[in-house]
């Protein structure tokens, strides 16, 4: 057969709260514009994130039932830790809460102030998470992604030119330490090959210079590995895996992508010293050492999704609804990076609202856009992300690419909803000359877009037109006879 279907069947169900246009008109209004800032249950599809919002397979929720919630030394822990060991290989194994919380354990210990981390991309926590500590996150995404060429099948990998520059022109002890983000989120969930891995590795390793994966979707990338590098074809995605871990020092996940959880993470080191270190300051803020702010339920529900993330008919299920999603966009004309990762569709707002320039949020009025239409919450990863506002002259200070992401959360949407998306997208393309740009009214300092406040920017023509009934506004084909 090559049709390849959900690879399961649906035991429990969760209703969808339906809106109308008017209603989102107003909820938009009352959010700001923000989308993290809509109560969830006027959300009709969620693709904000894949981050902690997997549906739990039978054996994860068997797996709650076995839990064992000791406070130290729980088994829960153990086989958390042995399911973490055998799959990364690394010995030392330490739960945390969630992503960001390894990040500011793991670079507390390895960052100073004025320091260079590099990446292929950071992406946002991460990145704030290093500028915190005074030091500087250097993004040095490859050659191909910075020219979005699209025939590239690794466009996450790190420049190793650009790495090898900045290594051969700082002082040792400039660079403590460099990361690897795979899949790299910051640029369209794009894969980082095994040989930018194994090349990156060699240039550390001969400066001493300790290499870490953050490995939240770890799974996907040697999904990808296996599809698009030859050497790859016959190897199994556990071994993919393990080869990729043997290049580096350690890693750090967040378990609520490839761990399929709804929360946790962890860090995992070989270093006795290193390992030591962030234990100490793990009893401090995250909890003791086996538990690390999780209950026994969720190690229990980690230790269970990653063993499901490795699965190949899990993983080729995941890809086929990404790229039905992905090629039902492209048949309509909307702008998409290409070739499509797994955890998500990035559209190219810049390019389907040309009209609207980078300094005015075209994401963020896409994905604004997109809840008004139908109720579909996505994610601006463009300006409203990573740019930053100059605070002398008000001048936005734009992202590379004004990109939203459509994330596909794990195990939880159907073809039909796709499909509902799709239609979302038709009617927005019939009246995208009349989507406005967007200002911020209030930001904070810092990752600004969670709760950033924005005001429409309205252009004449869109004045007139919002004068006019708001139901009316909203249908596509009126916009037309304007
Ligand atoms: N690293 C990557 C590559 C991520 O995508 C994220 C989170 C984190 C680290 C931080 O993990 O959320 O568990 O603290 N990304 C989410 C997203 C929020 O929507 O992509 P966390």
């Amino acid at each position: 057969m090559k049709t390849i279907i959900e690879p399961f069947r649906i035991k429990a169900v969760e209703p969808i709260h339906l809106t109308t246009k008017s209603e989102r008109n107003s909820f938009l209004i009352k959010a700001g514009f923000n989308l993290f800032q809509i109560p969830a249950q006027n959300v009709t599809i969620d693709l904000l994130t894949d981050s902690g919002t997997a549906a739990l397979s039978n054996e994860q929720w068997a797996a709650l039932m076995r839990a064992d919630e000791s406070y130290a030394g729980a088994a829960s822990f153990y086989r958390f830790e042995s399911a973490v060991r055998s799959i990364f290989g690394f010995r030392h194994v330490m739960p945390v809460h969630q992503g960001r919380a390894a990040e500011r354990l793991l670079f507390q210990q390895m960052v100073r102030p004025g320091q260079i981390v590099p990446s292929n991309t950071h992406f946002d926590t991460t990145r704030a998470n290093i500028e915190c500590l005074g030091a500087n996150a250097l993004d040095l995404p490859c050659q191909a992604w910075r020219e979005s060429d699209s025939n590239e099948h690794f466009a996450g990998n790190i420049d190793i030119e650009g790495l090898k520059q900045l290594l051969d022109s700082t002082d040792s002890g400039a660079v403590p330490m460099a990361l690897l983000t795979v899949t790299n989120n910051a640029c369209a969930g794009q894969p980082v090959s095994m040989q930018n891995i194994r090349e990156t590795s060699k240039l550390l390793r001969r400066r001493q210079i300790p290499f870490f994966i953050d490995a939240a979707r770890f799974a996907e990338n040697a999904f990808l590995i296996q599809q698009r590098e030859a050497a790859y074809a016959d190897r199994s995605i556990s071994s993919i895996v393990s080869e990729m871990f043997s290049y580096v020092d350690g890693c750090l996940m967040s378990c609520k992508k490839d761990g399929i959880a709804n929360i946790g993470g962890f860090i995992a080191v070989n270093d006795d010293a290193l390992a030591d270190r962030i234990k100490e300051e793990m009893i401090v803020t995250e909890g003791f050492p086996t538990y690390g702010g999780l209950s026994g339920r969720e190690l229990e529900t980690i230790a269970v999704g990653l063993g499901e993330a490795i699965q190949e008919d899990y993983l080729r299920y995941r890809q086929a609804a990404a790229q039905f999603l992905h090629f039902g966009l492209r048949k309509i004309g909307v702008p998409v990076v290409c070739p499509p990762s797994l955890h998500a569709i990035y559209v190219d707002a810049a390019a389907m609202f040309p009209h609207i320039p980078a300094s005015q949020l075209p994401g963020q009025a896409l994905a604004c856009e997109l809840y008004r239409e139908a109720g579909i919450r996505s994610c601006e990863i463009g300006t409203a992300m990573f740019g930053k506002t100059d605070h002398e002259t008000g001048e936005q200070i734009c992202a590379p690419k004004e990109l939203v992401r459509l994330a596909l959360p794990r195990r939880v949407y159907t073809q039909s909803h796709y499909e509902y998306v799709i239609e979302a997208f038709k009617n927005i393309t019939k009246r995208r000359h009349l989507v406005q740009g967007l200002r911020f009214k209030a930001q904070a300092q810092k990752l600004r877009h969670f709760t950033a406040v924005f005001e429409p920017i309205e252009s004449e023509i869109v004045s007139i037109f919002c004068q006019l009934d708001v139901e009316k506004y909203l249908t596509a084909d009126l916009a037309y006879e304007i």
